[in-house]
């Protein structure tokens, strides 16, 4: 795993940010996986500022999408698929029927991952996974724990994480206590993967993926195993370092 270190946020989310424009540069046709949360929301911006300022074109490009919360209709403020066309798909000129999030209010959901599964495999996979870390060691939804062999399945989230993702929500009751997750494995086999951290928080996370070993009771450190990884961290996130 190479490992970039940033000062802050702020050059954490332009480094993401130009990597990730570099790469669409030079393959139109990217496949890129996304995530949601707090860390990548600085490089959608950067991403935006420079689609309108540059014109880099996303007309081409396929985002896949790490997760979603089960029971939330695609429309409910807090679904992934809002925050998703919020924060980036309708900044940019990507077509929506080229973004693909899963489905958290399929009637079969056992089904709607498999659908999910093949997708991937259908797009070619993906060329450029983006990640952030929960300060469990989680990546996507995939909690301590959970199979490295993993695919896209249904989880049910640490109490952790719900309270870490209430701050989402007018209350924590009101986050969905499931949601389905690419898998690690799923995960795992993206050509080339960009995992984020910012802030204090993240600082025993960081540490324990940087210098821990391959333990499926951190998820993250699955990592250690693929040959294209890159941390791009700022100085508080690897203070453990
Ligand atoms: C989001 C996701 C999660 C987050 C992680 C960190 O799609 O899959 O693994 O990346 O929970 O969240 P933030 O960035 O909010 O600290």
């Amino acid at each position: 795993m190479k490992v970039i270190r940033t000062s802050n946020y702020g050059e954490m989310s332009r480094t993401a940010g130009e990597l990730i424009i570099e790469k669409i540069r030079s393959n139109q046709q990217l496949t890129l996986g996304l995530a949601t949360g707090s860390t990548p929301k600085g490089v959608y911006e950067y991403l935006i500022s420079d689609h309108w300022q540059n014109g880099t074109s996303y007309k081409n490009i396929t985002t896949i999408n790490l997760d979603e919360y089960i029971g939330l209709r695609n429309d409910h403020p807090n679904s992934y698929h809002i925050f998703m066309r919020k924060n980036l798909f309708d900044l940019l000129d990507i077509p929506l029927a080229e973004t693909f999030i899963p489905d958290g209010t399929a009637d079969d959901l056992e089904t709607e991952c498999l659908r999910y599964e093949n997708l991937i495999k259908e797009k070619g996979g993906i060329d450029l996974q983006l990640l952030g870390i929960g300060q469990n060691g989680h990546i996507g939804f995939n909690e301590p724990g959970t199979p490295f062999k993993s695919r896209t399945h249904i989880v049910t989230l640490a109490e952790s994480t719900r309270q870490a993702n209430s701050r989402f929500f007018p209350s924590f009751r009101e986050v969905p206590a499931q949601a389905i997750t690419m898998g690690i494995s799923t995960i795992f086999e993206s050509r080339e993967i960009l995992l984020l951290a910012s802030g204090a928080a993240k600082a025993e996370a960081v540490a324990r993926l940087i210098n821990g070993d391959s333990d499926e009771n951190f998820p993250a450190s699955a990592l250690k195993l693929h040959r294209n990884v890159t941390i791009i961290a700022d100085e508080a996130a690897l203070k453990l370092v």
